[in-house]
C-alpha cells in the first residue's frame, strides 16, 4: 500500500478527536493520580506541567511536521527524509515501543473491561474499603481471569485496526472524547464533596517540593511523554493523515490543553476519596480501581455512574491502544506487504501473548522479577521512563539537527504563517534545551551523573 491510497482525515475537528484521543487515555485517569500519589502530589504537578510545555510541546510539534511531511508510517518517515541512513533503526525501536507499551496497556485495559462487569452486577454495593480492596487484589492475581479479559480488550482493538481506524477511530471518537470529559468533570465535582476532600486537594495543588527526588522528576518527564504519546512516533503516524492546510501550532496547543486537563480533573476526582476513604495514595497502579467505586457509592444512582465511567474509561483506553497497534500494524502493511487484516491479527497475539506476562505478574508470576521489579513494572518503567525520553531526544536531534529546516518551517508554518524569530527560539529549544534535558535527567536516574 502507499501513502496515498491511505486515509486522511476528513475534518480538523476529527484530527483533534483522534489525535486526543490517543493522547486521552488510562495514562491521564489511571496512570496520573497514582503518579502524582507516589512523587509528591502538588511538586510533581508542576513539574509535569513544565515538562508538558517545555519538551513535551516541542517534540509533539517535531513528531507532526515529520509525519505531515513523508506521509508514511514511522520507519518509512525516516527512509523518506533520511535515506541512506541509519535512522531507520530508530522507526524500529518506535515499533518495539509501541508494541511493550501496548503489552501493558492491554493489562489495565482489561481492568477496565472486568470493572464494567463488576458494576453491571452492582460488585461494590455497600462494600467497605477494604472488602473493594479485596475484589480487586483477588481479581488481579487470578490464574486466568485478568489474562482473558486483557485478551478481549486486544481483539477489540485488533478488530477496529483491521477495519481501517479512520472511519473507526474518528466516528467513535468525537463521540467518545467529550462525554467521558463530562463524566469527568461531574465526578471531579463530586469528589470535592466527600468530607476530607481538602486534604487530597491541597496534596495536588501545594507542592512540597522537599518531597521530589530524581527518580520522582524523571516520572514527571515520562508520565508526560506517555500521556501525550510522544516520543515513539504515534502521533507522527497519525499526523501523516493531517490535512496539508491545518495547523500544526494550534492542533498541539488544542491537544496538549485536552491532555493535561484531563490529568488535572483526573487527580481531582481520585485523591479526595483517598484521603477520604484512608487509601494509601501510593497504592499505585490500583489506585482508580480502590477509590472510584467509593466515590460511586456515596453519589445518587452510583451504580449508574459506575457503569458509564468504566464503559467510557475503556473507550478512552480503546482509542489510545488502536493508536499504539498501528503502529507494527502499519509497518508490517506497508514495508512488509503483509495484509492490513493479517497484519493486525499477527500484531495483536504477538502483543497478547507477551502483554499476559505482564498480566500474570500480579498473580502467579508474582515472584519473578527483573532488575528488582515485576515483569509489569519493569516493562513500564523501560519503555515510559527509558524508551520515550530516548525517543524524544532522537526526535529533537532529527528535526533540530538533521532535517533541512526550510522543511521544518514549512510544516510547523503552513508556508509562511509563522513569525521567523518564534521558529528560530523553536528550533533552538529543539536543537539544545529539550534534548539536554531529556538526557540529563535520564543520566541522572540511571545513576551515571551520580558517579
Ligand atoms: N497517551 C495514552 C494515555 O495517556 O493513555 C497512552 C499512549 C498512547 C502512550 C499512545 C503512548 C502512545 F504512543
Amino acid at each position: 500500500m502507499h501513502s496515498n491510497t491511505r486515509d486522511s482525515f476528513k475534518s480538523k475537528f476529527g484530527a483533534i478527536a483522534a489525535l486526543a484521543g490517543s493522547a486521552v487515555g488510562l495514562g491521564n485517569i489511571w496512570k496520573f493520580p497514582y503518579e502524582a500519589g507516589s512523587n509528591g502530589g502538588g511538586a510533581f504537578l508542576i513539574v509535569y506541567i513544565f515538562f508538558t510545555l517545555a519538551i513535551g510541546f516541542p517534540v509533539m510539534l517535531a513528531e507532526f511536521s515529520l509525519g505531515r511531511r513523508s506521509q508514511r508510517n514511522a520507519f518509512g518517515t525516516f527512509q523518506t527524509l533520511a535515506p541512506k541512513t541509519k535512522w531507520f533503526l530508530f522507526g524500529i525501536l518506535s515499533i518495539i515501543a509501541a508494541s511493550l507499551i501496548l503489552s501493558f496497556y492491554g493489562t489495565v485495559s482489561g481492568w477496565t473491561l472486568e470493572y464494567v462487569w463488576l458494576s453491571l452486577s452492582n460488585a461494590f454495593k455497600d462494600q467497605s474499603a477494604e472488602d473493594i480492596n479485596t475484589i480487586f487484589n483477588t481479581f488481579i492475581s487470578h490464574p486466568y481471569k485478568a489474562v482473558l479479559w486483557q485478551t478481549g480488550f486486544m481483539l477489540l482493538t485488533g478488530a477496529i485496526v483491521m477495519a481501517g481506524i479512520q472511519k473507526g477511530i474518528e466516528r467513535y471518537t468525537k463521540i467518545m472524547m467529550p462525554l467521558l470529559f463530562i463524566i469527568i468533570i461531574a465526578l471531579s465535582i463530586s469528589a470535592c464533596t466527600l468530607s476530607g476532600s481538602r486534604k487530597g486537594l491541597e496534596f495536588l495543588f501545594f507542592p512540597k517540593f522537599s518531597e521530589l527526588t530524581a527518580d520522582s522528576i524523571l516520572s514527571a518527564l515520562g508520565q508526560a511523554f506517555f500521556s501525550l504519546s510522544v516520543g515513539m512516533g504515534i502521533l507522527l503516524t497519525y499526523a501523516s493523515y493531517i490535512p496539508k492546510n491545518d495547523n500544526l501550532v494550534g492542533i498541539s496547543l488544542k491537544v496538549i490543553f485536552t491532555d493535561t486537563l484531563v490529568a488535572i480533573l483526573a487527580g481531582i476526582a481520585i485523591l479526595p476519596a483517598v484521603f477520604s476513604f484512608d487509601i494509601d495514595p501510593q497504592a499505585g497502579p490500583g489506585l482508580v480501581f480502590l477509590t472510584l467505586p467509593k466515590v460511586f457509592q456515596s453519589l445518587p444512582a452510583g451504580q449508574i455512574w459506575a457503569i458509564l465511567f468504566f464503559i467510557l474509561l475503556t473507550f478512552a483506553a480503546l482509542t489510545s491502544a488502536i493508536s499504539l497497534l498501528e503502529v507494527p500494524v502499519a509497518y508490517l502493511v506497508e514495508e512488509k506487504k503483509i495484509r492490513r487484516p493479517l497484519a493486525s491479527l499477527i500484531a495483536t497475539f504477538a502483543i497478547t501473548f507477551l502483554g499476559s506476562f505482564n498480566t500474570l505478574s500480579f498473580g502467579p508470576l508474582k515472584e519473578v522479577h527483573l532488575f528488582g521489579m515485576s515483569f509489569f513494572e519493569a516493562c513500564d518503567y523501560l519503555c515510559s521512563n527509558i524508551l520515550l525520553p530516548i525517543g524524544g531526544i532522537l526526535i529533537c536531534i532529527f528535526a533540530g539537527w538533521y532535517l533541512n529546516k526550510a522543511i521544518l518551517y514549512s510544516e510547523i508554518s503552513n508556508n509562511g504563517s509563522l513569525k521567523i524569530y518564534f521558529f528560530k527560539l523553536y528550533v533552538f529549544i529543539l536543537r539544545y534545551i529539550a534534548p539536554v534535558c531529556i538526557l540529563l535527567i535520564l543520566l541522572n536516574v540511571l545513576g551515571i551523573l551520580n558517579k
